[in-house]
């Protein structure tokens, strides 16, 4: 095989490592009843809804999906006071974050994202061949100010993640109008609220407003968190119709199954589970920080479904003693945070087994 064809920035990129799977750690360590809190996944299960109407709609899947994705637009258009003209679907939101790079981003451009942040959007910047400037976080948060500083005649897109993951931190409506009031308005800014329904901040900004003043803002959003549906790949993006359009033709065909469509647009009907999922998460965070602080482990307040330890010893170490005890954690090292740890939150039966196991571990 000619290695030699395949272009540099492509052989230089670092894969991403995702967290490690349940069935992975039963299989290698022997174990039974392995708690998986490493990917900010919803420990409720999938929405109920979204489960009903997947079983109902399993006989159709001889056929092709629809590739418009048509009545799952028109919903969330509608919930959202938006046009469907301004909603793209994607294969998760991850889909999506590299479309955005593959549409907006050639080689002479230059994309900003921050240090120590969701890794998929450098590497959807690298992927195209584009240029990257990263800004460091400032107290464990996006550094707005530093990051409209690092724009130059070639900056074309900027990710930024709202809560910021892995240190669960957020910037408010009023720092992001600032921002965005001084940047250049020709720089498309991908804003990725994917915890967006756990957030009870009212700081937290209107994003959507943005987008209905025709500014050239994407909004991502994902069924993957609280409606529970990770493993379907779902995820949408709200941006102005013009926009839109430019993502539509560089997006994989198909890309949403039917089973994917279906079952989103049951989970958006299924607010009892909403509500118990964002409840669940914040009784796990207020037991989860009280133990911490028991146990003098620092960590950052966060305000999403998981939360950024700090630890004293190897996070690495930690982290594999963690895992012979059955616990799934994040080391947060290939992320540009050596000392850090990140725990999803789980139900309070997991969230007691973490604390157990941590307090064994540490
Ligand atoms: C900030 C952020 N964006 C996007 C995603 C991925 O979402 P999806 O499953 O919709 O691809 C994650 C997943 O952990 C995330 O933390």
């Amino acid at each position: 095989m000619k290695i030699e064809l395949v272009p540099e920035h492509i052989k230089k990129i670092i894969p991403y490592l995702p967290g490690k799977p349940l069935s992975e750690v039963e299989r290698e360590l022997g174990l039974k009843d392995v708690v998986k809190l490493a990917s900010n996944e919803n420990p409720l299960g999938p929405s109920p809804l979204a489960i009903e109407a997947i079983k109902k709609h399993i006989n159709e899947v001889n056929l092709y999906p629809d590739n418009g994705v048509y009545y799952l637009r028109k919903k969330l258009a509608s919930i959202l006071n938006l046009s469907m003209e301004q909603v793209i679907i994607g294969n998760g939101t991850t889909d999506i974050l590299g479309d955005i790079a593959r549409t907006f981003l050639g080689p002479e451009d230059y994309a900003i994202v921050a240090d120590q942040t969701f890794l998929v959007y450098r590497l959807a910047v690298q992927a195209v061949n584009g240029n990257l400037i990263t800004v460091p976080l400032k107290n464990y948060t996006y550094d707005l100010p530093a990051m409209a500083k690092a724009v130059t005649p070639h900056t074309k897109l900027v990710y930024i993640a709202n809560p910021n993951n892995p240190t669960g931190t957020m910037v408010t409506g009023e720092e992001f109008d600032r921002f965005l009031n001084s940047i250049p308005e020709d720089i498309v800014v991908a804003l990725d609220e994917a915890y967006y329904e756990y957030i009870q901040d009212p700081a937290y900004p209107d994003s959507f407003k943005y987008v209905r003043e025709g500014r050239p803002v994407i909004v991502l959003r994902t069924f993957s968190k609280i409606y529970g549906l990770a493993g379907l790949r779902i995820g949408y993006a709200v941006a102005p119709e013009e926009l839109i359009r430019y993502l539509i033709k560089v997006k994989c065909l198909f890309n949403t199954s039917h089973l994917a469509q279906v079952g989103a647009m049951a989970a958006l009907d299924d607010h009892d589970f909403v509500t118990k999922g964002k409840r669940v998460n914040k009784e796990g965070y207020q037991f989860l920080s009280e133990e911490l602080k028991k146990i003098k482990v620092e960590f950052i307040p966060s305000v999403g479904n998981f939360i950024l330890l700090i630890l004293q010893e190897d996070p690495y170490k930690v982290y594999q003693k963690l895992l012979r005890k059955g616990v799934i954690v994040r080391p947060m090292k290939m992320w540009n945070l050596p000392q850090e740890l990140r725990v999803t939150i789980g139900t309070h039966q997991q969230n007691l087994r973490f604390i157990k196991a941590l307090k064994e571990s540490l």
